[in-house]
């Protein structure tokens, strides 16, 4: 049989380099910036990712006003108290992590989910998840294209969605998904930063293996 041979071994090796050097980063180098051309490269990514039935819901909005940038770094804040205290004994431990860098990331974008444009095809039992993975694609696209480009991408959920969709003017049934700060950085930790801080530890891979039903353990190896 044929074999596609699009790409080679070492083109092969850098994409899994990319995937497990990736991170999701919280400290930006302040007062920088992102070249045009490169900020174009990782949102064309983002905007070539896959989507159901071809949808693609995602919008992003270039935050560039530095007074609306301050009023999302409020919104974050606020949630990340309220997460706070809803940790009880993790509270303090919390507090201390850092959830969002969007003071001092050089650029700072909203993915939005789009009002529903009424797309069936993929979609006729879950159609909002649909919507939201489809969005989920484009960041990931842009966290990969991010780190070849050695710049760093912090995905912040720590908002009311209502209350940024009122900042960014956003159209009814509109949803703001993500803030995404985005930024070179001093260094691109060597693990999740939840882990290496204590917070969390990362499942093994064959804890999350099975075979055939929920839980069981396969039989045969992993490249079978
Ligand atoms: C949907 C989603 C939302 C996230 N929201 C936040 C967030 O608000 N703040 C934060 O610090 N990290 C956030 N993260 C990053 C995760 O904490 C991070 O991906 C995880 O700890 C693994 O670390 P890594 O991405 O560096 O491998 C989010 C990640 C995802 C996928």
């Amino acid at each position: 049989m044929d074999q596609i041979a699009d790409f080679n071994e070492q083109d092969r090796d850098v994409i899994y380099r990319v995937i497990e050097a990736r991170r999701d980063i919280r400290h930006f180098l302040p007062n920088q910036s992102v070249p045009k051309v490169v900020l174009e490269r990782i949102l064309h990514a983002a905007h070539n990712a896959p989507s159901v039935g071809l949808m693609q819901p995602w919008r992003f909005i270039r935050i560039s006003d530095r007074d609306l940038r301050s009023k999302l770094r409020a919104e974050a804040e606020k949630e990340r108290l309220k997460t706070a205290d809803r940790l009880g004994a993790r509270k303090e431990q919390f507090l201390k992590l850092k959830i969002e860098g969007i003071q001092d990331c050089a650029e700072l974008l909203a993915m939005v989910i789009a009002p529903d444009d009424g797309t069936i095809v993929g979609r006729n039992t879950m159609p909002q998840e649909m919507a939201i993975s489809s969005c989920a694609c484009a960041i990931q696209n842009m966290w990969l294209a991010a780190r070849v480009e050695n710049i760093g991408l912090g995905w912040v959920s720590f908002y009311d969605q209502q209350k940024v969709a009122k900042l960014l003017k956003c159209p009814d049934n509109a949803y703001p998904l993500a803030i995404l700060c985005l930024g070179p950085v001093l260094e691109f930790p060597p693990a999740p930063l939840m882990s290496i801080t204590g917070w969390r530890d990362q499942k093994s891979f064959e804890s999350v293996y099975y075979q055939n039903s929920y839980g069981e353990e396969p039989t045969k190896p992993v490249d079978c």
